[in-house]
């Protein structure tokens, strides 16, 4: 239950367990979160034989209710079975249970997978729990990450994995496995990495790795550079609000060893040798979500920084546009968790096409890092709360690191400029530390707009993907539609959504070199003023040509244009989760999401 706990931010409409005791499979399922769970538990016998599975449920398959809460069992309540991903042939599997005597009890795509099992274990007729999940992996199509167990074997689990993460944990007398190294960071650090199409036999003494076809492979073991404290609350009401908070560290450690005193950077794990990269003539970036605004932010530097054309797209419409990549296309994903299935099959799809990939992410051995080329890792540290925060500001170092990198690589004449942006990243961190120190007007205007229905969000040049990450906050913790615009473009059409009262954000460009953009976005919010908006403008100090046309000024730290997404996202993360907790929302786990989406 505390590693389930630990884990809940990756799925919570439902949850279950499964153990053995005396020999017996018992289970408990439960729809809602996992503390529905723990109550119904609380009115069971506490005695297993040992080994447990335990689940939680991001719904894809059949409503979040108890039946179709994971772990499923055959009907000879002999084999229990998680599952992580999407069985895509899972109809036709059924059919085929249902001929040969299988009752289903739910609309699951994962429940095809315990009579699978159980009827490959009757063929066998061997008790052979790791053969027969080999065999039934060969006839599975899809994503999936699969951990049974047994009461013919009470010392062994079992899993399987294609696409969904899985990693073991090996303890003292106890091993462990998971989606996530967070589940079992309290009892160890030491984890190991599992591959594609590979099955693991799990007993308290011994990991044993095979193919799909048995054969045993080589793993790669690591340790885990954080600990529990790094995964709890640390006296915050909401992992959100703390991660937030730990924003101006995250920033730091990102940048940490990679900037030499004189200037020069060190990306050693991007793993691409420079006369690769000065081969370089394209950039594609793709991503998802918040990431996939970090890579618009990207862009802006990127193209001014090293002059090559760069695109971003989101992940899940790239490979079906048929891009035009080759070997002298160099594609970044950017991938806070390293499992978003989008992303990872954006990957794939790239390598496939010859393009060299170069991983932008957060986690430790995760699948997209481990299929890239190279990796740039960003240092936030474990992320909880479903809305990223830290992971966004630390992926606009990492993208900044690596434009100013390919810079210095191909010795463009933007050198003085590159080394005064590399000099001004290392102030960042204090610069979100003052920005932080900053937002109390921020938290007053979110309670006082917790009856809006709708909020508007403006911005130009790296602005607008700031913008678009704040409306994005505010749909997925408030509840709330809200919509980013480009200024210039809302007088094409979107100027008739502004009507008295409508709350418009609007992200003021910095002042540094960029003076066009600054009058602008001021005549902008003029017009919207004309038309009874009330706004919102996030600006720099001393911005005294804007403040007369706000209704609420937010200010910021002035920093150059490039670098100030750092600093005006932090004023949009606080304004959704304060306009979202004024609403009684749970900031952390959100309604309808999971941290990462691990289908397509
Ligand atoms: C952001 O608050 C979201 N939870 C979501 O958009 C997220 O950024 C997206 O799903 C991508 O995830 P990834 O970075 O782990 O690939």
């Amino acid at each position: 239950m505390g590693g389930l706990a630990r884990l809940e931010y990756r799925g919570y409409d439902s949850a279950g367990v499964a153990v053995l005791n005396n020999g017996k499979l018992e289970t408990e399922k439960r729809a809602g979160k996992l503390a529905n769970l723990r109550s119904a538990l609380e009115n069971r016998p506490r005695s297993a034989d040992g080994i447990g599975i335990g689940h939680t449920r991001w719904a894809t398959h059949g409503a979040p209710n108890d039946v179709n809460a994971h772990p499923h069992v055959d009907n000879h309540n002999r084999v229990a079975v998680i599952h992580n991903g999407i069985i895509e042939n899972f109809a036709s599997l059924r059919l085929e249970l249902e001929e040969r005597g299988c009752k289903f009890l739910s609309e699951t795509d994962t429940e095809v997978a315990s009579h699978l099992l159980s009827e490959e274990l009757k063929d066998r007729g061997d008790g052979d729990l790791a053969a027969a999940m080999r065999g039934i992996c060969h006839r599975l199509e899809g994503a999936f990450t699969l951990v049974a167990m047994s009461v013919d074997d009470p010392e062994l689990v079992v899993a399987a994995r294609r696409n969904s993460p899985l990693v073991v944990g090996r303890g003292k007398g106890e091993n462990f496995l998971a989606s996530d190294v967070a589940a079992f960071i309290a009892h160890t650090r030491d984890a190991i990495e599992l591959g594609q199409d590979q099955v693991v036999e799990l007993r308290p003494d011994s990991v044993t790795v095979t193919d799909y076809d048995g054969t045993p492979v080589p793993v790669r073991e690591y340790h885990v550079d954080w600990d529990a404290s790094a995964a709890e609350k640390g006296g915050y009401d909401y992992f959100m609000l703390k991660e937030i908070a730990e924003q101006p560290r995250a920033v730091a450690d990102t940048l940490l060893g990679r900037v030499a005193v004189d200037g020069t950077l060190t990306l050693d794990e991007m793993r691409l040798a420079p006369e690769e990269l000065r081969d370089i003539n394209k950039i594609v970036i793709i991503a998802c979500g918040t990431s996939y605004h970090a890579g618009l932010i990207a862009k802006y530097a990127i193209e001014h920084w090293c002059r090559i054309p760069c695109e971003v797209e989101v992940a899940s419409e790239f490979r079906y546009r048929d891009p035009i990549l080759d070997r002298q296309t160099m594609v970044i994903a950017i991938s806070q968790s390293g499992e978003s299935m989008d992303t990872l099959m954006a990957v794939r799809y790239a390598r496939e096409q010859r393009a060299r990939v170069l991983a932008i992410c957060n986690v430790n051995g995760s699948t997209i890092p481990r299929e890239s080329d190279g990796v740039l890792y960003t240092h936030a540290g474990p992320e909880v709360g479903v809305a990223a925060t830290k992971t966004f500001l630390t992926q606009l170092i990492a993208c900044y690191l690596v434009g100013l990198y390919l810079a210095q690589v191909r010795n463009l004449k933007f050198g003085d400029e590159v080394n005064a942006v590399i000099e001004q990243l290392s102030g960042m961190p204090e610069q979100v530390e003052r920005v932080l120190s900053m937002m109390e007007p921020m938290r007053d205007l979110a309670r006082s707009l917790s009856g809006a229905n709708t909020v508007l969000f403006l911005g130009r040049h790296v602005g607008y993907p700031v913008a678009m990450e704040g409306a994005l906050k505010l749909k997925e913790l408030a509840y709330m539609h809200a919509e980013a615009f480009a200024a210039g473009e809302l007088k094409h059409g979107s100027i008739a959504l502004i009507e008295e009262g409508v709350p418009v954000v609007v992200v003021v460009p910095s002042r540094e070199g960029r003076s066009v953009l600054h009058d602008k976005i001021v005549s902008n919010i003029q017009e919207i003023r004309a038309r009874g908006a009330r706004t919102i403008v996030i600006a720099e100090e001393g911005d005294e040509k804007v403040r007369p046309y706000a209704d609420t000024l937010i200010e910021i730290p002035a920093v150059p244009t490039l670098l100030q997404p750092i600093v005006a996202t932090v004023p949009m993360q606080v304004f959704a989760s304060e306009l979202a907790l004024a609403k009684g929302n749970d900031v952390d786990q959100p309604r309808n999401l999971a941290k990462s989406v691990t289908v397509e």
